[in-house]
């Protein structure tokens, strides 16, 4: 979800303004995932070098995000949609992990659809705790070196349970995955919009998912005659 600055700034506001106008994006984009039968949804909030922005843009940002989750989860929860985070929490405020905590507790019996948040959120971190954790099992002698293997990794990620994510779309014009699942991105098609997140709606949503559905996935093989 990227654009949020420069749309604001295109129009004479503070960057936050744009951060507060990207909850009506977000919202368009659950709704059009619900109807188009889309069964997880990622969406890239907050990266763990999000941290080094000015402390008014993070803690405005925050804010933003307890205050909307706190409005929005009744609502959520009656769509059917299940939230998960994913993350570096030990940096989150204590109102933070409460909001998250209790957003997952609330709709955790939902499978309409899962909204997964990635918040302080970084690949090479989540790459870094996965053969942290393999390796700790090897030393304790929990699993052979043979057995490590794409299996084995994938069940040391963040959240093991998601499939990998079929289609990646990036906001602005940038034209860059910026550490964000790394690994699970292997065989994703990636799509790229000029359009600023705060911009983005139902029907860009669908004019994307349109595009997938022409793309030829091919997995490095080739097609059937
Ligand atoms: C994306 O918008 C939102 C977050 C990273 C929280 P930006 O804040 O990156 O907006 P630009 O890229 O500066 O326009
Ligand atoms: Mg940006």
């Amino acid at each position: 979800m990227d654009g949020n600055g420069r749309w604001a700034k295109g129009k004479g506001h503070k960057r936050l303004y744009g951060h507060f106008n990207a909850i009506t994006s977000v919202k368009e984009v659950i709704k059009g995932s619900v109807e188009k039968g889309v069964k997880y949804l990622t969406l890239y909030a907050f990266s763990t070098e999000n941290w080094g922005r000015p402390k008014d843009e993070v803690d405005g940002l925050m804010g933003l995000f307890c205050k909307t989750v706190a409005k929005e989860i009744d609502e959520l929860n009656v769509k059917g949609v299940k939230m998960r985070f994913m993350g570096d929490f030990s940096m989150l405020s204590e109102s933070v992990r409460k909001t998250m905590n209790s957003s997952v507790e609330k709709t955790s019996k939902n499978d309409t659809l899962e909204v997964i948040i990635a918040l302080s959120y970084s690949s090479r971190d989540e790459i870094s705790n996965m053969v942290r954790k393999i390796a700790e099992k090897a030393k304790k002698g929990d699993i052979n070196i043979d057995d490590i293997n794409n299996d084995e990794i994938r069940n040391n990620l963040y959240l093991s349970d998601i499939p990998d994510p079929d289609l990646l779309i990036r906001t602005s014009g940038e034209q860059r995955i910026s550490n964000f699942l790394l690994w699970q991105l292997a065989y994703t098609e990636l799509y790229f919009t000029p359009v600023l997140w705060p911009d983005f709606r139902r029907k860009n949503l669908f004019e994307a998912i349109e595009e997938y559905a022409n793309r030829s996935r091919r997995y490095g093989l080739v097609n059937k005659e």
